[in-house]
């Protein structure tokens, strides 16, 4: 199969991670799927945002200065829908409010808002109405655990938008990830979803989620558990590469031994990963030598371009 490009937060290299703008950049610079990171408000809305916190893109601080918690960040679940709609998006920050990637969109305010998964719909369906395309969607369930300890079930409510707008079953462009196989599961199991599954694999220094061993989780027999209940795993890309950065490991061809795609993240022209020295090298490393499905992607116009140029459409290297 071609190798699929996931536009990471959406265009994020272009314009402030999640909001409707980059999502648009997403669908017009050729993403098979576009992503969407899921945490949830107080009243249990599933929003499209990146970290459970609001503090590194948005203006919170600002409007609502009495609202943090003891360690200082600002929680989206502490807030109803309502007021997250009030919050204005910027590009992303560190904790001193500076850039973290200074060459990106710049850090002002434009009164972009968090969209809703809801209204990403809407949004993506539009656009592959008008534009005769059919991206597809690429959801992570965001600390599933912390959304429990609220009293809130984050799988049932991104579930409940999907059947809402008819997109939860076997024929919808979706992938579900995350990093909690607990929660790949649960899916599965409990909630019996159709939805192929994504089991992503962080670093264990991480800890995220807590208690779990991506080390063990890499190993032949790790791969033989993971593919008990998922269709795939998401590496991070220094993962496919030996301590060299530049040699495959062995997880390609394992995952795909047990019939397991691979799609790993992620790709930034001004954060290369492994041991590449330009963009172009990284991609050639990602899918001419260790072989990947896919890759998440933060620059979707240059990997696509990567792809085209190197795949047929049945997925050969040309
Ligand atoms: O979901 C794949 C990749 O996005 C995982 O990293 O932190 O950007 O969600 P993160
Ligand atoms: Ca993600």
């Amino acid at each position: 199969m071609k190798p699929i490009v996931i536009a990471h937060r959406g265009a994020s290299a272009y314009l402030p991670e999640h909001t409707l703008p980059c999502v648009t950049a997403a669908h017009t610079l050729g993403a098979d799927y576009i992503e969407q990171d899921i945490v949830l408000s107080r009243d249990g809305v599933p929003m499209v945002l990146h970290d459970i916190y609001l503090d590194s893109t948005t203006d919170v601080a600002q409007q609502f200065p009495t609202r943090g918690r003891d360690d200082g960040r600002f929680y989206a679940i502490d807030f109803d829908l309502a007021e997250l709609k009030l919050l204005s998006v910027h590009e992303r920050v560190d904790p001193q409010a500076h850039a973290v990637f200074s060459d990106r969109f710049p850090v002002v305010d434009l009164e972009l808002r968090i969209p809703t998964l809801r209204e990403e719909i809407i949004l993506i369906e539009g656009l592959n109405k008008s534009r005769g395309m059919s991206a597809g969607y690429y959801i992570e369930m965001k600390s599933p655990a912390f959304h429990t300890a609220a009293g809130l079930d984050i799988a049932s409510a991104t579930i409940e938008v999907l059947e809402g707008a008819d997109l939860h079953h076997k024929k919808a462009p979706i992938f579900f990830q995350c990093f909690d196989p607990d929660t790949l599961r649960y899916l599965k199991h409990d909630l019996q979803s159709p939805l192929p599954l994504i089991q992503l694999m962080g670093d264990n220094s991480w800890e995220e989620p807590p208690g779990v061993d991506f080390d063990l989780m890499r190993t032949g027999h790790g791969l033989d558990d993971v593919a008990t209940y998922a269709d795939g795993i998401g590496p991070w890309v220094p993962q496919l590469f030996e301590a060299d950065g530049l040699t495959p490991s062995q997880l390609v061809s394992a995952a795909h031994a047990r019939g397991l795609l691979v799609h790993a993240y992620t790709l930034r022209a001004d954060s290369l990963e492994g041991g590449f020295e330009s963009f172009a090298a990284l991609h050639e490393g990602v899918f001419l030598n260790a072989g990947i499905d896919g890759v998440f992607s933060d620059f979707p116009d240059i990997t696509r371009g990567f792809i085209d140029s190197h795949f047929s459409t049945e997925g050969t290297n040309s």
